[in-house]
């Protein structure tokens, strides 16, 4: 277990980034953590309030693409590590604003490597964990294989783009100054704390709400989905054991078309709450712009190299995760 860490967690106060202060406390092993977040539309305060409340955590509301504060707070902490997540991350919102996504995810990024690589060429020891995504690689076709590290980047949306841009930057940082860099890939996440507008939160609410179910075009597109908790064991595998200035996809196989999932969440909430017949609330709606068909991630090298496995299994996480919005909708954000 490592001592001496002093953690910046951007983007701590999002979906993932919540998660994962949780877990990075449960594993302990650390002096201080900082969560760093602007607190967007998508982050809460409420989702980390118990973690707050830890002597060694603290909080810090900040945009990642304002270099003077950033600086001020590394100059501050001096971070022996950085797990950045902090991210513009909804691709429909990219597709109707990108200059967030411009300025968050390509700027921010950038702003946190000139404040890491500061601190590197005074001589101390900092490690920057990039948190990226399968979009950066495009689409597959549904008999096309597998996504590797390797595989070029090709994205489509203004948010993968964005994400792209900022992953060849890191990796740039590690080439050029030396910087001890670790990227993941990972596909898409399901658990607590996801802001209703991305597709499970969505759809467990419309059905308790008995509103239609929107499903772009016919359904039929696939996404391979990880469990948030197996996410952030896998980010602390990589921050604690991967090689340095290399990337690591992160995924457990278990891809869904849209249509599909939409059925078992339709089944689980129909189970948890006694209605009926919830598939009949389906409504295909007019495809996204630019809507990948199929991503799918090959984690082997996370697998063989690092030695990390997935800890839970579908079947008990997406139920656990039905009941949670059920009880948290209303609790968290009032809806
Ligand atoms: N959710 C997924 O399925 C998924 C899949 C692959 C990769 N990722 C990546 O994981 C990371 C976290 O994703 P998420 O789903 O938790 O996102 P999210 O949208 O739920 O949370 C993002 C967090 O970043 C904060 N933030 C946004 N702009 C900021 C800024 N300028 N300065 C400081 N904080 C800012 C927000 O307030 C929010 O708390 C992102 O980098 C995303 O690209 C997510």
């Amino acid at each position: 277990m490592n001592v001496n860490q002093r953690l910046i967690v951007t983007g701590g106060a999002g979906f993932i980034g919540a998660n994962l202060v949780h877990y990075l406390l449960e594993q302990g092993g650390f002096d201080q953590l900082v969560v760093v977040d602007k607190l967007t539309y998508a982050g809460n305060k409420r989702y980390i309030e118990d973690a707050l409340n830890h002597p060694n955590v603290s909080f810090v509301q900040a945009d990642i693409a304002d270099m003077s504060a950033m600086q001020k707070l590394f100059s501050e902490v001096k971070p022996t590590g950085v797990y950045h997540l902090a991210a513009e991350s909804h691709v429909d919102r990219s597709i109707t604003g990108p200059g967030e996504f411009i300025q968050t995810n390509i700027v921010g990024t950038f702003v946190l490597l000139e404040c890491a690589r500061a601190l590197h060429q005074s001589g101390e020891r900092i490690r920057f964990l990039h948190v990226s995504t399968d979009e950066v690689f495009g689409e597959l076709e549904s008999d096309d294989g597998f996504f590797v590290e390797d595989t070029p980047y090709n994205p489509s949306s203004p948010y993968s783009a964005s994400k792209a841009s900022s992953d060849h930057i890191v990796r740039a940082y590690h080439r050029t100054y030396g910087l001890d860099v670790v990227l993941t890939n990972c596909s898409n996440n399901f658990g607590p704390y996801q802001y209703p507008e991305k597709l499970i939160p969505v759809i467990i609410r419309n059905i308790r709400d008995r509103k239609p179910l929107p499903v772009y075009g016919e359904g039929l597109n696939i996404r391979d989905w990880l469990y948030v908790e197996d996410h952030c064991s896998a980010l602390f595998t990589v921050f604690n054991k991967g090689e340095t200035g290399r990337s690591y996809n992160v995924g457990t196989n278990n891809e869904w078309r849209n249509i599909d999932l939409v059925k078992l969440l339709c089944k689980l909430v129909d189970e948890e709450l006694g209605t009926k017949d919830s598939e009949g609330l389906i409504t295909f709606v007019k495809d996204r712009p630019g809507h990948d068909l199929r991503y799918a991630i090959d984690a082997s090298r996370l697998k063989d190299e690092l030695g990390w496995e997935a800890g839970t299994k579908f079947e008990h996480t997406m139920r656990f995760t039905v009941r949670w919005y059920l009880e948290n909708l209303e609790k968290i954000w009032e809806m």
